[in-house]
Order: C-alpha cells, then structure tokens, then sequence
C-alpha cells in the first residue's frame, strides 16, 4: 500500500498592515538621530517631513543677519515676520553658532507662540497633496500635536551624540576636538530640558527608542517595528468601539 501523502497544510493570509496614521510626532534630543529617522520615515510612508529645529535656526539666522541678539525676544520677534521657511539652504542653518542662537531663540514664549500655528498647519495640510506628516523636534508630542496618533520619543547617551555630531562635523573643520562638540551638546541639552517654556520632555504616550546602541538601519527598523505595532493597536481599538 503506498502511504498517502499528506496534504500540505493551508497558508495562513497574511495580516494586512494596518494603515498609517498622521501625524507621527518624533521628538528628542540634539544629535540623537531624529532627523534621519524623521526623513526615513517619511519616504517610507509618502509623508511630508518637517524638521521643526531648522524653523528656529532660521530665525536665529535672521536675527543675527540683521546685527540683533537672539536673547533679545524683540528682535526675534521681529525676524520672525521676514521668515520664509526653507528660503535659506540647510548648510548656512547648521552651523555651532547658529545652533547656540537656536538655542536661545526657541526659549522665548511669544516666539513660540507664532511658530504654532505653521507647525500644526503643516500637521494637518501635509503639503504637495500627502497623505500624512512627520514632524520632528522638542514639543511635538507634547505642544504641537498632542493629539499625534504616533509618537517617538529618540533619544541617546550625550557622549554617544556628540561623538556622531563630531564626526560629521570634523570634515568641514579638522581641527575641531570632540570635547567641543560635547560640551556644546550639554549646554544645549541643559537649555532644551530645562527652559521654562515648552522644555524637551517624553510624552506621557510617546514610545522611547534609545539609539545609542544602534547603527542607522536599525534605528529604522525598530521604529518602524514600534510604528507598525502602534497602528495595528490603533486599528484594532477603533474596530472594538
Ligand atoms: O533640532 P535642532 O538642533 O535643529 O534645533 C535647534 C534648536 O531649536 C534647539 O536648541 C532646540 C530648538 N527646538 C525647539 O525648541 N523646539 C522644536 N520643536 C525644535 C527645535
């Protein structure tokens, strides 16, 4: 008798990925990797991108143009009606000492306060007709789109940071010593976490993704991973109500 062969089992379907929602809020320290990530994200999804940092540089950029002092609120305010996001090419933008005005600029509540509406327009009306946003920076989570549907909170050990800034840093100044780099990084740390208005903090709901330990690819992978499981729970949640 010739055995009968069993006959093989039934694919399962696969699980259809479940839809992405908008926006996805991506803060963090400096150099934590956010930027990479953020732009990452949004090629993968066919989201806009907006790095909510180079906002601030700008106007720190424009204030110092205009011979002002960006720990003046005066002249920032005033720089803020020239601004023109992404009128100025991003290598004029990321510069030590455009990065230290930033710093000073984005501490001043009435300035922040004109920003809003830009950021969250940018949330809800992703331009060139896209289906969604990813927005990066300190307050997204919290501030801009405390209703975001995804939120990640990226983050890294200082020395790691400033060891990854020096790095891209050093090609276009040699002499430059990575202990610069961290102590700049610190200070900036220090003004972000601590400033009164709107100060870098984890969302209560944001999903912490520690890089330190992570090349680039894998810091898109375990964010997408997060990303994927969030929207499936979000999908899974909407068809229980
Ligand atoms: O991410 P960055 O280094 O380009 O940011 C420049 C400065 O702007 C930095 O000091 C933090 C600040 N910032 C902020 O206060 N809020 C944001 N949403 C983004 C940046």
């Amino acid at each position: 008798m010739t055995p009968s062969i069993p006959s093989p089992p039934t694919p399962t379907p696969p699980i259809p990925a479940a839809p992405i929602p908008s926006p996805i809020a991506i803060d963090g320290p400096a150099a934590a990797g956010k930027g990479t990530l953020a732009r990452a994200l949004a090629t993968h999804f066919n989201f806009a991108h907006l790095d909510t940092g180079m906002l601030y540089r700008h106007v720190a950029y424009l204030v110092l143009q205009a011979g002002g002092n960006p720990d003046n609120e005066a002249d920032s305010l005033q720089a803020v009606q020239k601004l023109q996001p992404f009128a100025v090419d991003e290598k004029s933008l990321r510069t030590n000492q455009i990065a230290a005005a930033a710093a000073k600029v984005a501490a001043q509540p009435q300035l922040r306060a004109k920003m809003l509406d830009l950021q969250r327009n940018f949330a809800t009306h992703p331009p060139n007709a896209k289906a969604g946003a990813v927005l990066e920076g300190r307050d997204i989570g919290t501030i801009i789109c405390p209703a975001a549907p995804i939120k990640l909170f990226i983050t890294a050990q200082v020395e790691i940071r400033a060891h990854r800034r020096w790095l891209e840093l050093k090609q276009a100044d040699p002499s430059l010593q990575e202990a610069q780099v961290l102590a700049a990084l610190q200070a900036r740390d220090k003004k972000d976490f601590s400033r009164p208005v709107a100060p870098l903090k984890q969302a209560a709901n944001a999903l912490l993704l520690d890089t330190s330990n992570l090349a680039i690819k894998d810091v898109f992978k375990a964010a997408l991973t997060l990303i994927e499981q969030k929207a499936l729970e979000i999908q899974t949640a909407q068809n229980i109500d």
